[in-house]
């Protein structure tokens, strides 16, 4: 006799046996509000291609992190835009650079907020490269990393919780750690974003930081979106070198690069569900053609399921508020 095993489904017939053994959940501990700062007074220039998102000035930017706070969101990652670029990005690691002065204003304003910052040239230099361009146009890694970790440390010594290079030159974690320990920031964790695929889906950020490169592209310090084992071997390095969270970037389209890194590394995996995939769900949800709200659950519950334990998402603040409704 044909006898299906009906166990699934008899599991599936109330709320409380789908809450029973449900695999995973997702919380509001695990979301991280990415914000852009930007000089001036009042200013919030709203972003068109990431509905919800502005640049926005460090009054405001104080207004957007407390709402955060009140929804239970643990941390920020702070980006900055800067009001003057030049080839080395020189606003970058300035004591009263954009970022530096926001991260001062956040800790002394926010005190419950953690606040991370991105650590990369790319929106302080004029060709938009994530780092020093040789006149060849080859990107000069070792000459990079010196800038990054100054960079690096003057964040720390504004008061940032955490630094995250996102530039993907050899070697700049070590670099970061050596420099953050010798000036005695030895508790400052660094949030590598350790695989970091050269995407299109980075296309409405670099519109929003106005950091989208001035020639080529950045292939050839951004991973293959073909590979997957060479995810493996930067983590490795970056782990090696001091690495405390490792972030898998994109999300969406690389959630088997989440899933392997989870099960080879034991450090914290972060995931960075990118502008791109932000801009896509609110474009098809402002069209009528997906239900906005479901979709981004889904997202970022699959992020999880795939092994992240935590996203950085410009949904944070729409999720957190989703999860308050249905608690
Ligand atoms: C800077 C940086 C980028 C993102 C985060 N840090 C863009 C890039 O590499 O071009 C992308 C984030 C997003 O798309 O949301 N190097």
């Amino acid at each position: 006799m044909f006898f299906p095993d009906y166990r699934p489904r008899r599991m599936r017939q109330n709320e409380q046996f789908r809450r029973m053994i449900r695999e995973t959940t997702l919380s509001v501990d695990d979301l991280i509000l990415p914000l852009f700062a930007i000089n001036g007074k009042n200013v919030r220039n709203s972003i068109s291609s990431m509905p919800g998102h502005s640049q926005m000035s460090i009054d405001n930017l104080i207004k957007e992190a407390k709402r955060a706070v009140g929804l239970g969101i643990p941390a920020v990652m702070l980006f900055g835009i800067p009001d003057k670029k030049d080839p080395v990005g020189t606003q970058a690691h300035a004591r009263n650079g954009i970022i530096q002065k926001a991260v001062r204003e956040l800790k002394n304003k926010v005190p419950n907020l953690l606040v991370i910052t991105d650590v990369c040239l790319c929106q302080y230099t004029d060709h938009g490269h994530c780092g020093i361009v040789l006149p060849d146009g080859v990107i000069d890694n070792d000459s990079t990393l010196e800038i990054l970790a100054k960079t690096a440390l003057s964040h720390a010594e504004a008061g940032a919780d955490m630094v995250a290079p996102s530039d993907m030159m050899d070697g700049r974690v070590g670099e970061l750690r050596e420099t953050l320990d010798e000036n005695g920031f030895i508790h400052t964790p660094i949030m590598s974003y350790a695989a970091k695929y050269c995407s299109a889906f980075y296309g409405p950020f670099r519109h929003a930081a106005e950091s989208a490169p001035k020639f080529g592209d950045r292939r050839t310090y951004q991973m293959d979106p073909a590979n997957s084992r060479e995810a493996i071997r930067e983590v490795t390095m970056d782990v090696e070198e001091g690495a405390d969270i490792i972030m898998v970037k994109p999300a969406l389209p690389y959630l088997d690069i989440i899933s392997r890194v989870a099960e080879e590394i034991d450090l914290p995996v972060a995931a960075y569900n990118v502008s791109g995939e932000y801009a896509m769900v609110k474009a098809a949800e402002k069209m009528g053609w997906l239900d906005g709200t479901r979709t981004m659950m889904e997202m970022l519950l699959s992020i999880k399921r795939a092994g992240a334990d935590m996203i950085l998402t410009y949904f944070a603040t729409e999720a957190a508020e989703e999860l308050a409704r249905r608690s």
